[in-house]
């Protein structure tokens, strides 16, 4: 993963330490419908994500991140966790070696609302396609409109409905780094 410093965030690498957020951001009550295999009843549901997230940190794009508050803000302390950036290889369906790169996000319910989430994706997104890579592409649930409007407000396009992933039906977003689209850049 890339290290970054947003307006408002300070962008890290997951520690043992985030077992409790982990757990938080997991109840958050969309994921039941849209994310049924990301619902955590439990510790050590908690624990096997963490130990997922912990993977990857030494990445040069790829990886798992936390977003952090980095001042106080009406009442929550400096460093309080708000939510996940992942980026990360995406399961075609059907099986085959996952070539698509896709960024999601996950925060915890008490943190939503603030522009957070859109805040730290956009920043890890802008990092990746710095970094080279030529395509990023983002899944949701086609009645996810929260998620779909992240994407959208991080400069995502939205493609359509697709069941190329996860064996189901999904929105497709994709965001190409500058000069990548499908005819040769101009001038
Ligand atoms: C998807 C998810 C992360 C979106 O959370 P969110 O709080 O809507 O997203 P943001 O943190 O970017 O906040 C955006 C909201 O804050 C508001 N906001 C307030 N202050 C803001 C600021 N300074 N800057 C930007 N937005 C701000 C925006 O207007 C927007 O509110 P609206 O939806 O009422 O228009 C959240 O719903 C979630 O965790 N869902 C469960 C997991 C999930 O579905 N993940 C996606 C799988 S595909």
């Amino acid at each position: 993963m890339i290290p970054l410093r947003t307006e408002r965030l300070n962008l890290r690498a997951f520690d043992e330490g985030d077992l409790r957020f982990v757990f938080r951001v997991h109840q958050h009550p969309d994921l039941a419908r849209f994310i049924p295999s990301a619902v955590t009843p439990d510790e050590a549901t908690a624990r096997r994500h963490l130990e997922r997230f912990m993977t990857l940190a030494e990445h040069p794009v790829q990886g798992f991140t936390v977003a952090e508050l980095r001042d106080a803000v009406d009442g929550r302390a400096a460093g309080t966790p708000v939510g996940l950036i992942m980026v990360k290889p995406i399961p075609p369906s059907g099986g085959g070696e996952a070539v698509d790169l896709e960024i999601g996000w996950r925060q915890a319910p008490e943190h939503c609302g603030h522009g957070y989430i859109t805040e730290a994706a956009g920043a890890v997104l802008d990092a990746v396609l710095g970094a080279g890579v030529d395509e990023v592409v983002a899944v949701a649930h086609p009645d996810n409109f929260p998620s779909h409007a992240v994407a959208e407000r991080i400069g995502m396009d939205r493609v359509g409905l697709t069941r190329a992933y996860y064996d189901t039906e999904t929105l497709l977003f994709r965001r190409r780094r500058a000069g990548e689209g499908p005819f040769p850049p101009r001038g």
